[in-house]
């Protein structure tokens, strides 16, 4: 006979549903594991033995096969352990076949049978409730599958034997509850900056409608610290957004105690990051960086000291907000809209443009230095600022006058309402800024007057914008009517927008 636990293999975030088969037969005694198992797969036989000794049961000395179906999607990870356990238990009679009916199973086990966390819950538990199914999780992972749903049926235990006492009824384990991350953390505040009042701007209008910003100047004016305040000022995610990027987070193992945090994602990754772990992939597929930066920022700090090929490996998911990772066996995809921030020295000796100062090698350290980052990846940052030295008259006036990060956010909770409203009036699905509105929307709700389409015609033909760029300060122009409160889009936003971009042209 064979007995069936289902559980679920993850391809990208999506929760496949695999189905753990054990049969145990007269033979020879032998432990055969099939269905492309990688390697910790195979070794949660050994784990699984040792795991039903530790609870006081010993196997048959008979043939045991178990089967992973379908067999030929590959299956990575560790929480076959639990199922296959579990399938066993069932075979030979230490549970009763349909306790695991209706229930979606997915665990590692320690050699002392305790049920150790595992990746990916959260999507699985998911998965169970948009099937009508309960879940059957290791009690550290309890938390973070409670969010799936208020009706789903989860069994969180501490260990093996914890949970046979579930399945027969004996001792009952109390269903686990959701739990968030505490936000009562400080984010540094945008009132620490003195000066630079057109980055402050640039900044909240980068904020307000999700635009990618690339800030260029001198070493000490404040880039960075202009960057780490950026999540002060952003509103947190909504529900929906808060599930996606958890989910990423949990595939990734980044789910610290199981809380869910309503914050955005803040990604700061070093300039040596590999393709792999900026993009995704590797040998065992996971989120890159972009990925995990789902909802929220990627800021890369000193973006000409990246490799090249691994920016312009940003180039896909920064336009389709989307990273594919294709497998000779699987293609796999994962969310990756996020909003990129980017800083940068204008030459290798960081100081090109500041007056009285010249490069050692002349105008071609600063041509170099800029030409690491190819044109269309710049393209597709709609915000480039100068961020000069901060004067030393700024520096030393009391900071006391500058705005804090809460009056800033508000703003920008203002003009985020305003794009949600208008998008959802529209009948656009997802995307709610207008940096994501797709092109035919950003020109039927900017729709320019005749003062503004002589300025657009202007630059354009001046400073040959690309398509993609006349869409981009279509977005741009939008966001500064809506921080303004203005129902359409006038000469003057449409100026300002330009101004943002030209000066990337130009440079
Ligand atoms: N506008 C500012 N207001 C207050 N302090 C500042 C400002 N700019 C720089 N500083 C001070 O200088 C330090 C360095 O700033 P930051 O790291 O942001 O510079 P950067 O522009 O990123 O330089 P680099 O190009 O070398 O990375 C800050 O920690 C802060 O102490
Ligand atoms: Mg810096």
């Amino acid at each position: 006979m064979v007995t069936r636990v289902q559980t679920v293999a993850f391809q990208g975030i999506e929760a496949v549903p695999v189905d753990v088969q054990v049969q145990i037969a007269p033979g020879l005694p032998k432990f055969l594991l099939v269905g492309l198992p990688d390697k910790a797969v195979k070794e949660s036989s050994e784990r699984v033995r040792a795991a039903l000794v530790a609870s006081g049961l010993g196997l048959p000395p008979k043939r045991i096969t178990i089967n992973l179906a379908p067999a030929d999607l590959p299956k990575e990870g560790s929480h076959y352990d639990l199922p296959i356990a579990l399938g066993l238990m069932a075979a030979i009679g230490a549970i009763p076949t349909d306790a695991l009916d209706g229930y979606l199973v997915l665990g590692e086990l320690g050699l002392d049978g305790r049920l150790a966390a595992v990746n990916g819950t959260l999507p699985a538990a998911i998965a169970a409730h948009s099937r009508d199914m309960g879940l059957i999780c290791p009690a550290p992972s309890g938390p973070e599958a409670a969010w799936a749903g208020e009706d789903i049926d989860i069994v969180a235990a501490e260990s093996l034997l914890a949970l046979v006492n579930h399945l027969t009824g004996h001792q009952l384990a109390a269903r686990p509850v959701a739990i968030r991350a505490p936000t009562n953390t400080l984010l540094p505040d945008l009132a620490d900056i003195r000066g630079q009042q057109v980055a402050r701007r640039a900044l909240e209008v980068a904020a307000a409608g999700g635009h990618n910003m690339l800030m260029i100047g001198p070493p000490g004016a404040g880039k960075s610290m202009l960057a780490t305040r950026l999540p002060s000022i952003l509103p947190p995610l909504n529900p929906r957004e808060l599930l996606d990027v958890s989910m990423i987070q949990s595939i990734a193992g980044e789910l610290a105690g199981g809380a869910l945090s309503d914050r955005r994602p803040f990604r700061a990754p070093h300039h040596s990051a590999s393709m792999a772990a900026l993009v995704g992939g590797g040998l065992k597929v996971r989120p890159g960086e972009v990925s995990m930066a789902h909802n929220g920022v990627l800021f890369l700090d000193e973006l000409p000291e990246f490799s090249p090929q691994v920016l312009d490996g940003l180039r896909q998911p920064l336009e389709s907000g989307e990273t594919v990772i294709a497998r000779a066996n699987a293609r796999i995809s994962y969310p990756s809209r996020v909003q990129l921030i980017a800083a940068m020295n204008p030459c290798k000796c960081g100081m090109a443009g500041t007056p009285g100062h010249t490069c050692r090698r002349g105008a071609a350290c600063a041509a170099d230095y800029q030409g690491r980052v190819s044109g269309p990846f710049l393209d597709r940052i709609d915000i480039r600022i100068d961020v000069p030295a901060v004067s030393a008259a700024d520096m030393i006036a009391p900071s006391a006058g500058a705005e804090s990060s809460a009056q800033v956010a508000l703003r920008v909770k203002n003009a985020r309402e305003r794009q949600r409203q208008r998008y959802l009036e529209r009948g656009v699905v997802g995307a709610f800024t207008n940096a994501h509105a797709s092109a035919t929307i950003i020109e039927a709700v900017v729709n320019p007057d005749r003062e503004s389409q002589a300025l657009l015609l202007q630059a354009a033909e001046r400073f040959s914008l690309s398509a993609r760029a006349y869409h981009r300060v279509l977005k741009v122009a939008r966001t500064l009517a809506d921080l303004a409160g203005a129902e359409k889009v006038a000469r003057a936003h449409i100026a300002e927008a330009l101004s943002y971009r030209i000066n990337m042209q130009a440079g």
